[in-house]
């Protein structure tokens, strides 16, 4: 099956959105505050992704995605990218048996080349696990970019039609590598920062963006309820007017 994209059919709108991406930021600042080192602060976040995990599945989101590190983040020293894929290699270990009792499916996405073979071995293994879990989807995008994913489907949608010169949106849409999902219907990102930093730039086309102050450790779900009220109070148009909505709502009604 292939999922429309928001620009080329109007998605169906609920008051609970079907799927929540993540920028999960303010891991370090939140350690320096407290006097402590940044990997303190990545280590509480791991706790925070849990319970984002079971106040989402609560709520009745379908699908939920974390950015946990980017293309970019193997700019920062050595030593804080090694404690990130230990804290990754931990946290899969300890979570994947919980999420599956929990009938959670896992996805890992991202150019999983560049980790080491025994974490792409465990995040093969997680994801054969879950594969059949159908209550919730969880993503995590690791090495992830948004550009390194518009590359990767481009080159994938040229081989698939040899010889084609035109391509349009439904034919690169299949080889994104979040394909299985739709597009994003909230984003929240935590810790001050109003940026995309490279994350899902096809999918967050017409995605309701929620920026907060609070670092990632300390988000938890009455964080997560306050941008829940404040996407409720979205008017999403998809590029039609307001008029137009209240017009279909009074049809539907009638
Ligand atoms: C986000 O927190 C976690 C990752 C990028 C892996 P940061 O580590 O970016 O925290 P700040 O932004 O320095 O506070
Ligand atoms: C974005 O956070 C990436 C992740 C949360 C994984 P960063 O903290 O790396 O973003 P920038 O560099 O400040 O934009
Ligand atoms: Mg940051």
């Amino acid at each position: 099956m292939t999922l429309k994209s928001s620009t080329q059919t109007v998605p169906e709108v609920s008051l609970v959105p079907r799927h929540i991406a993540l920028i999960m930021d303010g891991n370090g600042r939140w350690a320096t505050k407290r006097f402590m080192p940044r990997v303190a602060g990545h280590a509480k976040g791991v706790e925070a992704v849990r319970g984002v995990v079971e106040a989402c599945a609560k709520a009745g989101v379908e699908y939920v995605t974390f950015f946990a590190f980017s293309s970019e983040n193997w700019r920062r020293p050595q030593e804080e990218v090694s404690v990130l894929m230990r804290l990754f290699m931990t946290a899969l270990e300890r979570e994947v048996a919980k999420m599956h009792a929990n009938g959670i499916r896992l996805k890992i996405v991202g150019d999983l080349d560049r980790f080491d073979d025994k974490l792409q071995q465990m995040i093969a293994s997680a994801e054969r696990k879950t594969a059949g879990n159908t209550r919730m989807t969880v993503t995590v995008c690791a090495n992830y970019g948004g550009r390194w994913d518009i590359m990767q489907a481009t080159g994938k949608m040229v081989a698939a039609n040899p010889g084609v010169t035109t391509f349009t949106e439904e034919m690169l849409a299949p080889h994104l590598s979040m394909a299985y999902a739709p597009e994003p219907d909230l984003f929240i990102r935590t810790g001050g920062e109003e940026r995309i930093s490279n994350f899902l730039l096809w999918q967050l086309a017409y995605t309701e963006l929620y920026f907060t102050e609070t670092y990632w450790p300390d988000f938890d779900a009455a964080a997560l309820e306050r941008a829940l009220v404040s996407y409720q109070r979205r008017e999403r148009r998809f590029g039609r007017t307001s008029e137009q909505l209240t017009e279909q709502a009074a049809a539907v009604k009638c």
